[in-house]
């Protein structure tokens, strides 16, 4: 019997997951038969958790979502998605910028892999502001990042930051 299961690829740094992604997340696993979340690397990109951290922190977030798998991969992502058998891309849109590489991401990832597509989710309004980044630096600057990422996250950041 052939599987017909709509498989979807959530890629993405996740250094750290935050509620914004969790957003995304929730909304594309409603749309997928599987949602596979996965944490990507690539040599050029400084991270504060190392893949196993950040793939090890979806995990801890995704635990109550049954169709959502957490992974990790190196790499090109269309070799990954091929070799997961997705057809669709999942990314989260906030802002125009978001849009302009986002754009761009997708038009490559369809000339290397043109069965597969991408699918661009609007972030929910209360997420508009959140990154990675962002988050990074407040909690390392002693802010407050209660609401804008997972308690789980904001242990691990505390931990890293040596304040836990
Ligand atoms: O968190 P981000 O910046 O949205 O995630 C970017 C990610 C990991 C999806 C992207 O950097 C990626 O696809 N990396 C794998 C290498 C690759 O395929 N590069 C070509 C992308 S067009």
């Amino acid at each position: 019997m052939s599987d017909c299961r709509r498989i979807a690829i959530y890629p993405g740094t996740f250094d750290p997951v935050h509620n914004g992604h969790l957003d995304i997340i929730e909304r594309a696993a409603r749309l997928f038969d599987k949602l596979i979340v996965a944490a990507g690397s690539y040599d050029g990109k400084r991270t504060l958790f190392s893949l196993e951290e950040r793939a090890e922190l979806l995990r801890a977030v995704c635990g109550h979502l049954d169709n959502v798998e957490v992974d990790s991969f190196s790499g090109l992502l269309t070799d990954y998605v091929r070799g997961a058998g997705a057809v669709v891309i999942v990314k989260g849109l906030r802002t125009a910028d978001d849009f302009q590489s986002e754009q761009q991401m997708a038009m490559m990832n369809r000339h290397l892999l043109p069965e597969a597509d991408t699918l661009l989710l609007m972030t929910s309004p209360e997420a508009m502001y959140i990154s990675s980044t962002l988050i990074k630096e407040v909690q390392a600057l002693g802010g407050d990042v209660g609401g804008l990422v997972p308690p789980v996250v904001a242990e691990a950041l505390a931990r890293k930051n040596g304040q836990a």
